[in-house]
């Protein structure tokens, strides 16, 4: 059984197994949690990323998958590298879209159980800098957590804003689920 809790805070303080980044395909950085993982992390992330890069994902990571790394200085064991779709505008491509948002909680879910992590910390992917609307990213990350039989024990959404924050307990009440 999967406790799912919503928290606003910066992901890199949370002592949790591991951590998802809300990564772009080069695996290189960028700004928003990326940035903000790398900088607490240190540069060992950096280091494995560009391994990663180097060897297993040359052409970079594609939309929607998920690969982990060690954690460098953060109290998580591990990142896991995902990377959501960015929002295209509403219609028949944000549908198509959507499923890659899915895919990347979901396997990010799937990297975690391998890792043997028991308790992990989502970001709300793709709803910053690629411009996903907060609510329909909330219902897809909720239902992709509270849907996945690969979750841990513990799945936190930690949410940078007090309107994310909102928009999630809004999801989570319109999907009826019970969130700490
Ligand atoms: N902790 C938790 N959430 C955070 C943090 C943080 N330290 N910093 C930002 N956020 C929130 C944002 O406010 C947003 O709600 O994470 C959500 C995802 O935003 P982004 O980090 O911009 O990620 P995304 O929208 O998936 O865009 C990914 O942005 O940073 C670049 O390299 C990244 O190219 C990639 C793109």
């Amino acid at each position: 059984m999967t406790r799912i809790e919503l928290a606003i805070g910066d992901i890199t303080a949370e002592r949790v197994d591991a951590i998802v980044n809300a990564a772009n395909s080069s695996l290189l950085g960028g700004g928003g949690v990326d940035g903000a993982i790398h900088r607490a992390g240190g540069p060992e992330i950096l280091e494995e990323c560009r391994t990663l890069r180097a060897t297993t994902f040359r052409a970079g990571l594609p939309t929607g998958e998920a690969v982990a790394t060690g954690a460098g200085r953060l109290a998580a064991r591990w990142v896991i590298h995902a990377v959501g779709p960015v929002w295209p505008g509403p219609g028949a491509e944000a549908d198509a879209r959507r499923e890659l948002l899915r895919a990347a909680y979901r396997n990010s879910l799937a990297v975690a159980a391998r890792l043997g992590a028991a308790s992990l910390a989502f970001p709300a992917i793709s709803a910053g800098v690629y411009g996903w609307p907060a609510d329909d990213a909330a219902m897809v990350a909720l239902e992709t957590a509270a849907g996945s039989d690969a979750a841990p024990g513990l799945v936190r959404f930690v949410l940078f804003s007090e309107r994310m924050h909102e928009e999630f307990r809004a999801a989570a009440d319109r999907l009826g689920f019970d969130v700490d």
